[in-house]
């Protein structure tokens, strides 16, 4: 078993507050000390004695209680890791003014452990420009966001704000354990020695960037995807993060093990929730870059239990409808002066060949800059090097660049800052 770890968990007052219990369950599994931190607001929606009984340890709220303990201060001290699971917008905004009128507060604020939060509330409260603010300073300073995602919320509605699932909290928190603290602090540094130093040409710009396969669903256990392992556009998203830039990283279905501290992510399963999530981020940001590899079609329904075979050999005709045009939505409505990237992935043959479907691409969907590569059965998807041709707007050919993704990310950005001019 790892070694073993005082993990804090605050939970505040949402509704999702009862899907922390799985949080702790799954860090108690893990073998880690479990203390857990809920706020006032946090106990109208889960009670103390399960809190207790999950974590094995005695659950306090108030700041006054065990005085002689100097417990405001001393869990925190003690903590290897402190995750808050949910974080309401307005423990989001507490935590970026440093307010400590309760447990939670204090604890944070005299702790120096890596803070996880993982936000869930109604999407127009984190649209909010006030919790959008909050949660960019609280990247600024490293703390490492785990979603919201986006789909179903409380009410009626839907959109970015639910709580990520226990398992992926957990699991995003116990890879930041297992880091040494030094490569922690340098996550987003050159992939490889030989590579220069970054230089922080992207400071301060909003960088919102799509990663990995969308899954469309057929039915409740089965899906149509692609093998994308969503290491390029983590690679983008490192990138950006070591040269300075604020990044959002929309991700579908990434491999284990891309997870990148400082970054935010949101996960997405489908195409339209990936469209719904980019486009609602891409609204505030500086440069897009759609790595992500995205179903052009879907099934037109979903079946409601698993499709069985019908035994007399005749075969399944599959529906499929098609699925929105991300890249294009986003060109039609960028923002003055942001860059928009986008990928074409092709089987092309020939070079040639490659680059005649690439400019068609180009012209159709009119991205500021367009990363064209091979793929197949032996190329691309799953590998840690890649090869590209990048294109402007008007098909001409701008970079070419080979190596590690990591190299190839760096490549294009270079290009991104040469057209900020
Ligand atoms: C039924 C209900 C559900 C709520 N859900 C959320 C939520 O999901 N996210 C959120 O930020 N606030 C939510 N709130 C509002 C918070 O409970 C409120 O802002 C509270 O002050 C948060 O306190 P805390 O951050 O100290 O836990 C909800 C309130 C109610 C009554």
């Amino acid at each position: 078993m790892a070694e073993q770890k005082t993990i804090v968990v605050g939970i505040t007052g949402g509704i999702a507050a009862y899907k922390a219990v799985g949080v702790i369950r799954l860090f108690v599994k893990a073998g880690h000390d479990v203390h857990v931190v809920p706020t006032e607001a946090a106990l109208r929606f889960v009670g103390l004695p399960t809190l207790e009984a999950l974590s094995r340890n005695p659950v306090t709220v108030s700041l006054y209680d065990d005085v002689a303990a100097v417990r405001h201060v001393a869990l925190g001290q003690k903590a290897d890791l402190i995750v808050v699971a949910p974080a309401t917008a307005n423990t989001i905004a507490k935590i970026a003014y440093g307010l400590s009128d309760d447990l939670l507060g204090t604890t944070i604020l005299a702790s120096t452990a890596p803070l996880v939060l993982a936000p869930a509330m109604h999407t127009a409260m984190w649209a909010n420009p006030a919790t959008q603010a909050n949660v960019a300073t609280l990247l600024d300073r490293g703390v490492t966001l785990v979603g919201p995602e986006v789909g179903a919320l409380t009410g009626a509605d839907s959109g970015a704000g639910r709580m990520s699932e226990p398992e992926q909290i957990a699991e995003a928190a116990l890879a930041i354990l297992d880091l040494p603290t030094a490569a922690r602090a340098d996550e987003g540094a050159p992939a490889r020695a030989d590579e220069a130093p970054p230089v922080r040409d992207l400071e301060s710009l909003r960088v919102v960037i799509s990663a990995g396969g969308t899954r469309e669903p057929l039915d409740p256990v089965r899906f149509l995807g692609n093998r994308s392992s969503g290491k390029q556009g983590v690679a983008f998203a490192r990138a950006a993060l070591a040269r300075g830039a604020e990044v959002t990283l929309v991700a579908a279905h990434l491999d284990p093990g891309l997870e990148t501290p400082g970054i935010r992510v949101i996960p997405v399963q489908t195409a339209s929730e990936l469209a719904l999530a980019v486009e609602s981020v891409a609204e505030l940001a500086d440069v897009v870059v759609m790595a992500a590899a995205v179903a052009d079609y879907r099934p037109a329904t979903v079946a409601e239990s698993k499709i069985k075979k019908d035994g007399q050999g005749g075969g399944l005709v599959l529906h499929l409808v098609e699925n929105p045009d991300i890249l294009a939505a986003l060109t039609r409505a960028r923002r003055p002066g942001q860059i928009i990237v986008g990928f074409a992935a092709e089987t092309a043959p020939t070079r040639d060949e490659l680059l005649e479907l690439g400019r068609a691409k180009a012209a159709r969907k009119k991205a500021d800059l367009l990363v064209v590569n091979v793929v197949g059965w032996a190329a691309g998807f799953g590998s840690d090097d890649n090869t590209v041709v990048v294109l402007a707007g008007d098909g001409s050919i701008v970079a070419e660049a080979a190596g590690t993704k990591r190299a190839v990310a760096d490549a294009v950005l270079d290009e991104v800052v040469a057209l900020r001019g």
